[in-house]
């Protein structure tokens, strides 16, 4: 049955691959993101979607000149069970990057939310399997994709939610937190070209979760482990202090590795950070509201250019680009409107207070 089932969606991505596949890029008279960012500009997606949605892929093609697999690259989706590996949605990733002139970026190699139930059970019983899964896992992934995938989130949220601490996971309490280092290693190992990204979320806002960060990264480089880039997820909300992301910026610019906002979005309302908790402040957006927002992302955009310096701009990724599709809603249980794009898909004033910020 399931096997049925994977032939099948194997089936649909490649039929809907053969009818997209000549898709060129629409005649615009407003320029896209990409065409007035001195930088790569990406859009988080899901390639069944992409496939299946011609406004959506006129969205990506108009603006974007990177993307990032929403799931479709995470553990579980790549390793669904012991020894099967399901290459079939990377595959497909990769054909509509380089058939479009997109930079795929790689997320993510080692994350404990994207950590398949069958990995967890079998580690239990024994670490020394867990250690060498990884290897195994990361060579033979970042091997298959070598010179495809630019770079890879090669760890995801490695730090707990808040404060300074490594994340008590599955993969620091069997291996310690040299299961950073090794990771980091064995995917340099298998593609020595690719960057390779530490990515973690509230960095700009919480100093202390930041400098722990930063701590790592200063023990990484005098280990001579092959880190050359920091992700900093951005999934920022309106009363985040403009001064205090200016601040982290600039301490992350100071590592001299690259910088990637990850997962760029905006949200009114507030959560705990867990799933389901959401705190619904405003029921309804209003244009000014709109407008508001439209500064912030026009900020975010002037910060990264000042901030970072020209050579370690690696680029700025939405997280989910329309109000339609955004994570916010589902996860946190909110109705929130945290992208570029309105529900409609019609860009938003934060799409052009964005596209603004990224040229004056
Ligand atoms: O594919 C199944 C589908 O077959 C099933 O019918 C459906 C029913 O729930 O679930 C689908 O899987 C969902 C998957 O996304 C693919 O769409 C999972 O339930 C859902 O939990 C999963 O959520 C993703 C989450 O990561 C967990 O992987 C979100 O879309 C994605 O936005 C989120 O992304 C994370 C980043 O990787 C790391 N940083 C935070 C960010 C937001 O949480």
């Amino acid at each position: 049955m399931q096997k049925a089932a994977q032939t099948y969606s194997t089936l649909l991505i490649l039929c809907l691959t053969l009818i997209t596949g000549c898709v060129s890029e629409p005649s615009s008279d407003d320029k896209g993101l990409k065409e007035v960012s001195s930088f790569p500009i990406g859009g988080a997606v899901e390639i069944r979607q992409v496939l299946q949605d011609s406004s959506l892929r006129s969205i990506i093609l108009n603006n974007f000149n990177s993307i990032t697999a929403t799931s479709d690259m995470k553990m579980y989706a790549i390793a669904p069970r012991d020894s099967v590996y399901n290459w079939d949605k990377a595959d497909s990733l990769v054909d509509f990057s380089q058939r479009n002139d997109l930079r795929l970026f790689g997320h993510t190699l080692v994350w404990h939310s994207g950590t398949p139930r069958w990995v967890f059970q079998k580690a239990s019983e024994d670490s020394v399997w867990l250690g060498n899964f990884l290897k195994t896992y990361i060579q033979e992934y970042v091997g298959r994709y070598k010179g495809k995938v630019a770079a890879w989130d090669v760890v995801n949220e490695g730090f707990d939610t808040q404060g300074g601490e490594y994340r008590e996971t599955l993969w620091y309490n069997k291996l310690g937190k040299e299961y950073i280092a090794n990771a980091f290693r064995y995917a340099h190992e298998a593609d020595p070209e690719a960057d390779l990204f530490y990515n973690d979320f509230n960095l700009e806002r919480d100093t202390a979760k930041l400098n722990g960060v930063l701590k790592m990264i200063e023990e990484l480089k005098a280990d001579n482990v092959p880190i050359t880039g920091l992700g900093v997820q951005m999934h920022l909300r309106m009363d985040i202090p403009d001064s205090l992301i200016r601040e982290s910026v600039r301490k992350m610019a100071a590592t001299g590795l690259k910088i990637h906002f990850s997962e760029l979005d905006i949200i009114f309302n507030r959560h705990d950070d867990t799933r389901g908790g959401g705190e619904q402040l405003y029921s309804r957006v209003t244009p000014e509201m709109l407008e508001e927002q439209a500064q912030k992302y026009e900020t975010v955009a002037q910060i990264y250019r000042e901030e970072v310096p020209e050579a370690q701009q690696f680029g700025i990724t939405f997280w989910d680009f329309t109000d339609r599709d955004t994570w916010i809603n589902p996860f946190f249980d909110l109705k929130d409107w945290p992208t570029i794009y309105d529900s409609e898909l019609q860009p938003k004033p934060a799409y052009y207070g964005f596209r603004k910020g990224l040229s004056e």
